[in-house]
């Protein structure tokens, strides 16, 4: 075991580092830019059921710190990530990685995550009831405390891996929705999915998305996302995947010290490819000076 290692839900991950779920594809199109298998593990692209084309475009647009997205969930669907996608990641990944699954209804969830539950490369399932993007699927299934906990008893009836699920920031009070999804039997929480926001194109006096609402990550996010998983951390006994704005090795301390098991990176990976590559590199040196000697002891 490396100073650098944690265990998530049982798993060992080598580092905490993993790309998050929308930002890095189906993982083998960065192996031409580095080898992927220094990660921690990664997320996948959210996965319906069905295939989905997602928002008409434009669906992202440029902040201050950060970006607005409405991608709407773009998939080749389930059947197609384990003929076509997983197959081509096992030529390249020799880890585990993360499935990132979405739904419009509890059953599309169930029976997506038992699509995926037969594939040995995944290593853990993660639940995605926070896409702001959609409409009658994603976020409102995040968003109530009887709804998250819904998902989350009825996908672990379905499934031997572990389920992790990924929250919602566009709440009043995460607390009782992490507790609720953890009484559930959730085996791990991550947050925080984007912030829903907006912008006005003032030539044209109209949004600039299309979709008119989309998720804002990125720098600007990070300290309600360390608020969030430190708000989290403390009232649940699972494990807890942090991200939000991380763009660096010190992003990922401040994210274990706020209680974090592993840490996501999402719109860091936009700006540059080797955002990943470059925090994992740069972790030894952070925790050094520091005077942290490995990232267990700092949780
Ligand atoms: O719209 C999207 O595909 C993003 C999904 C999410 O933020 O969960």
């Amino acid at each position: 075991m490396g100073r650098l290692s944690v265990d998530l839900c049982g798993i060992e991950l080598d580092n905490p580092v993993i790309p998050a779920s929308g930002t890095f594809g189906y993982g083998y199109e960065f192996a031409d830019l580095y080898d992927i298998n220094i990660l921690g593990t990664f997320s996948f692209k959210g996965t319906t059921k069905e295939p989905r084309f997602g928002n008409p475009t434009p669906r992202i647009a440029e902040c201050a710190s950060g970006m607005l997205n409405s991608v709407g969930l773009q998939n080749p669907g389930a059947e197609k990530v384990v003929s076509e996608e997983l197959p081509r990641l096992k030529k390249v990944f020799g880890k585990k990685v993360m499935a990132n699954v979405s739904g419009f209804s509890v059953e599309e969830y169930v029976e997506t995550c038992r699509i995926l539950d037969g594939q040995e490369q995944v290593g853990w399932i993660e639940v995605n009831v926070s896409c702001p993007n959609v409409h009658g699927g994603g976020m409102s299934f995040g968003t109530d405390a009887r709804a998250a906990a819904e998902v989350t008893a009825k996908v672990k009836a379905a499934t031997e891996k572990p389920i992790i699920i990924k929250l919602s920031p566009n709440v009043t009070d995460i607390v009782p929705i992490a507790r609720a999804c953890e009484d559930a039997g959730a085996d791990g929480i991550s947050l925080i999915n984007t912030l829903l926001g907006m912008r006005i194109d003032l030539k044209t006096r109209k949004p600039v998305l299309k979709n008119v609402t989309g998720g804002l990550s990125g720098p600007a996010v990070f300290p309600v996302a360390l608020r969030m998983v430190y708000q989290t951390a403390k009232a649940v006994k699972i494990p807890v995947v942090g991200m939000g704005g991380v763009a660096s090795a010190e992003d990922v301390l401040e994210m274990m010290l706020a209680g974090a098991t592993a840490v996501e990176v999402g719109a860091a990976n936009l700006v540059n490819p080797y955002a990943c590559r470059d925090i994992i590199r740069d972790l030894p040196a952070a925790m050094d000076k520091y005077g942290i000697k490995t990232l267990k002891e700092i949780r």
